[in-house]
This record gives structure tokens, sequence and C-alpha cells, in this order.
């Protein structure tokens, strides 16, 4: 199988507070992986540490590996910057900088790393926001602030600011949580047109969501409150929703869980 993150071992930590325990996955390059599992079970921290996000909230800690291709991104040496470059964010409810026009939202990330061509910056802040099915929407009013769109569209604005770096992952928590039915549906296409070009990996609640999106399904599980969740099973997508290996998956999926 071929890997584009593989991950070994993984624990993480708020102060003494073990919140996921021994993890390990792979995850395959250009494919959607959904991280399902009950509140509280971890899956929100397991994402950042794949972007080394979960180090940025005090008392946050890791253990383990996570190769992403042929680098540890725990090993010495390596930048968190420059993984938060490569492995993208976007998050539960849309955070466009409220003060910045659409445009300069797109191109904030290129600005700041500095590594473009000035020449090129319009070209690729519309090919991001045609990349984010927003183009058609907004290139008549580039120039007005991010917060005068929509929620969908907003979404879809902080997915163009995301790829506009070209990331190679792009991780997703709850992305569509904040949206109506039809903005949802919109994400939802847009992520089977992302994974061409990225890996994904997105956190939901919404089984049939899952189910739509995505080729492979991990279910994350805690044994009680206050224990650290772990991964109980990946697998396909289809297998998970149809014939799970664990009970306590298929409790989960049909709604059977306390
Ligand atoms: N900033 C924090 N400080 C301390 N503990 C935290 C922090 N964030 C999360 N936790 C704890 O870590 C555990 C895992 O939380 P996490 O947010 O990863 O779960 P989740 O599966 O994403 O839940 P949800 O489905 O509700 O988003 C929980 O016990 C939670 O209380
Ligand atoms: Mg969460």
């Amino acid at each position: 199988m071929a890997k584009r993150i593989d991950v070994s071992g993984l624990n993480a930590y708020y102060g003494a507070h073990k919140a996921i325990d021994d993890i390990s996955m792979t995850i395959e390059p250009r494919s959607v992986t959904a991280f399902i599992g009950p509140s509280g079970c971890g899956k929100s921290t397991f994402l950042r540490t794949l972007n080394r996000m979960h180090e940025v909230t005090p008392g946050g800690r890791v253990e383990g590996k996570v190769m992403l291709d042929d680098e540890n991104l725990y090993g010495s040496g390596v930048d968190p910057v420059a993984v938060r470059r490569t492995v993208g964010m976007v998050f539960q409810r849309p955070n466009p900088f409220p003060t910045m026009s659409i445009f300069d939202n797109v191109a904030a990330g290129l600005r700041l790393n500095g590594s473009y061509k000035k020449s090129r910056l319009k070209d690729i802040v519309e090919k991001s926001l045609i990349g984010a099915n927003l183009w058609n929407e907004v290139k008549d009013r580039l120039n007005k602030p991010g917060s005068g769109l929509s929620g969908g569209q907003q979404q879809r604005l902080c997915i163009a600011r995301a790829i506009a770096v070209e990331p190679q992952v792009l991780l997703m928590d709850e992305p569509c949580s904040a949206l109506d039915p039809i903005s949802t549906l919109a994400i939802e296409d847009l992520i089977g047109e992302l994974k061409e070009r990225f890996t994904i990996v997105i956190v939901t609640h919404n089984m049939q969501q899952a189910a739509r999106v995505s080729d492979r399904t991990a279910f994350f599980n805690l044994a009680a409150v206050g224990k650290p969740g772990k991964l109980i099973e990946i697998d396909e997508t289809e297998r998970i929703f149809s014939n799970p290996s664990v009970q306590a998956t298929e409790d989960y999926i049909s709604g059977r869980f306390g």
C-alpha cells in the first residue's frame, strides 16, 4: 500500500492528562480519510498532531512518530512552521481574517512565507478560488472584506487560503458543522475534487458525510470519561459502514451508543 502519512505509537497529552493513546495508522496519498467517534475521544487532538499544532496548546506534548513520506515530522531539526505549510488545516468555524479583503485572505499565507513571485500572486489567488469553487461568486468583489460572505462561502474562502500555499495534506476538523445543508454539499463536492491533488483527513460527526466523502474511515473511542482515546479500527469506508470488525464500531455507526 502506498503511504503518505505513517503514524506509529503516537500519544498526546495536555499537561498530565493523556488525551490519546498509542495510535498507529497509515493514510494513503490522494485519498480522503474520515475520523469518527464520540465527543472527547481525541479526534481533534490527533488531527492536530499531524501538523504539529497540538504543541501550540499550553501543556501540549506529543510522543511517537508521524512520517510524512520519508520525513518524521517530530524529528530533530524539523521546523514546525514548515510542517504547517505542508500540512494545511481548515477549522470548524470559518475563520477568514475579518478586516482583510477576499483577495488578501487568499494571499495571506503566500505573503507570510514570501515564497512566490509577485507577478504570479493574482494567478495563484484566482486558481485557488477556482479550486475552492468560489471564484464565480466572488470574482467581481475581490476587494470586499472576507467577512461579508455567507458562512458556506467563508468556509470555501478558508479552503482557498489553505490550498493557495500548495500543501500536500489538508486536515479538516468538522468543516461543515456550522454550515447549512446546501453549503455542506458544496464542501463535500469540493473535497471529492481536492482529493485528486491532496491527501485529505476530515473529522466529522455526520455518519452520512463520512460515508459520502471518504475512502477510509477511522473509528476512535474511549473506555471511559477521563481515559485516553484510542483508535479502534480503520478500514475501507464501505466496510466500516457495512461490516466493521469491532462491535463498538457497529454500535457507534448504528446509533446504539451510551
Ligand atoms: N486545550 C485543552 N486542554 C486540556 N484538555 C483538552 C484540551 N482540548 C481537549 N482536551 C481534552 O482532550 C480530550 C480529547 O479532546 P478532543 O477535543 O481531541 O476530542 P474530540 O474527539 O475532538 O471531541 P469532539 O467530538 O467533541 O470535538 C478530551 O478529554 C478533552 O477534554
Ligand atoms: Mg473535536
